[in-house]
């Protein structure tokens, strides 16, 4: 039950039951006294499960809802007067996209207009002293910015946008609204642009939890290609951390780059991976001898590189985790959650969210 009045209004979080968005509520809840309204459509990717002890706290309160649904989104503003819009709900894996264009364009560039005209409806009936202090927080990918070669300087908040996926593509037409509604409307609109995010909680379809999962499982370890792509990784939680930062410091019309410094080529994950969990698990080592070369996906980007020294400058944001330190802590997450696994590949938990969350 969400506790509402004049003093502290409400974060809106759209996307906020998965990997980033439910990280980002977690440390809201337990790092600082905001009420936050979680907005979710709940979808494969979103798991109620994954926002921990927050689910239980007085100050938080789920609504399972689309962004797509303008009713549901302009109830959910109407009624809980939020002082911020966070806005993570997106569809998010690239190989998905490939498959199933259109619910990405639905969702990411369709969806963020209707949270977009609904915010601005919103934001025009506030007080001039709240309309003032309103934020629109769009959370976005590097991907935006396409592919770079080896020895190409890395994305700053002013490279060109050249999406490569539908992902992307999508990613990059919600990041271009967002722009437009501040430049026309004058809706105090935030932008970050991040790296590949890792970390407890993210759904094992991505990298890094699949090859953890796999490998548990003795099951193959697929790598793309030649395996030398290079991804920047940053730990979620730095993401969680950096985006309540731009939050509260950030000037509105500007957008953000974060990073976490840490180039990796695909087959170095993997086989880091592999040798934390011969460390932790000796008796299944070396767990290498699970990885297998597979067909490349199409339009693979090369590189990925992010500028992070805008943030690291102006808001005072710098990374906590090493790429090392932060990959242990999530095979850890990840060995002590095996039942969160076994739920959401399963499917066992999108059947108790249906009998538990009805949408709005
Ligand atoms: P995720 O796929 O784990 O979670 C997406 C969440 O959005 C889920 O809870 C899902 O239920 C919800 N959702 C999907 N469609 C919805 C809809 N129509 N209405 C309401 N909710 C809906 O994604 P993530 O990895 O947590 O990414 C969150 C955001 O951060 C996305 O916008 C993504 O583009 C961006 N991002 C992700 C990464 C990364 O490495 N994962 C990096 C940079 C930026
Ligand atoms: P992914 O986690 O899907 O993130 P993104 O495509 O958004 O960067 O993939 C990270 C990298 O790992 C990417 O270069 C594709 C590669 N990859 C594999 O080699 N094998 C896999 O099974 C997956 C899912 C990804």
């Amino acid at each position: 039950m969400i506790v509402t009045n004049s003093q502290s209004p409400p974060l809106l979080v759209t996307g906020a039951a998965g990997f980033i968005g439910s990280c980002l509520v977690r440390q809201l809840i337990e790092h600082s006294d905001a009420q936050v309204l979680s907005f979710d459509a709940l979808t494969y990717a979103g798991n109620p499960l994954s926002l921990g002890a927050a689910l239980q706290s007085e100050r938080h309160q789920l609504i399972r809802g689309d962004i797509r649904d303008a009713d549901a989104v302009r109830a959910a503003l109407m009624q809980q007067r939020p002082r911020a819009v966070l806005h993570l709900a997106a569809e998010s894996h690239v190989d998905r996209s490939i498959h199933g264009p259109a619910e990405f364009v639905s969702t990411n560039v369709v969806g963020t207009l209707v949270l977009l005209q609904e915010s601005l409806a919103y934001w025009h009936s506030l007080p001039p002293a709240e309309r003032a202090a309103f934020r629109f927080l769009h959370v976005s990918t590097d991907e935006v910015f396409g592919s770079l070669d080896a020895g190409d300087p890395a994305f700053s908040e002013t490279t060109a946008y050249a999406p490569n996926s539908p992902y992307s593509a999508s990613k990059a037409g919600s990041d271009h609204l967002v722009r437009a509604w501040h430049h026309t409307y004058g809706l105090p609109t935030l932008l970050t642009n991040c790296s590949n995010n890792y970390g407890p909680c993210q759904f094992p379809e991505k990298l890094i939890p699949l090859v953890i999962a796999n490998a548990v499982a003795g099951k193959p370890l697929p790598v793309y290609g030649d395996g030398a792509n290079v991804r920047d990784w940053l730990y979620v939680d730095d993401h969680a951390r950096a985006l309540r930062l731009v939050l509260e410091r950030g000037v509105p019309g500007q957008t953000y780059n974060i990073g976490g410094n840490a180039e990796r080529r695909n087959l170095e994950v993997v086989e880091r991976i592999c040798a934390i969990l011969d460390a932790r698990r000796p008796s299944s080592a070396p767990h290498a001898r699970l990885i297998e070369f597979v067909r490349d996906r199409p339009g693979h980007d090369r590189r990925y590189a992010i500028d992070s020294r805008k943030i690291e400058r102006e808001l005072g944001w710098t990374p906590q985790e090493t790429f090392d330190s932060g990959l242990i802590k999530t095979v850890d997450w990840y060995l002590g959650n095996a039942d969160w696994v076994r739920c959401v590949q399963s499917g066992e938990y999108q059947r108790w969210i249906e009998r538990n969350y009805t949408a709005r």
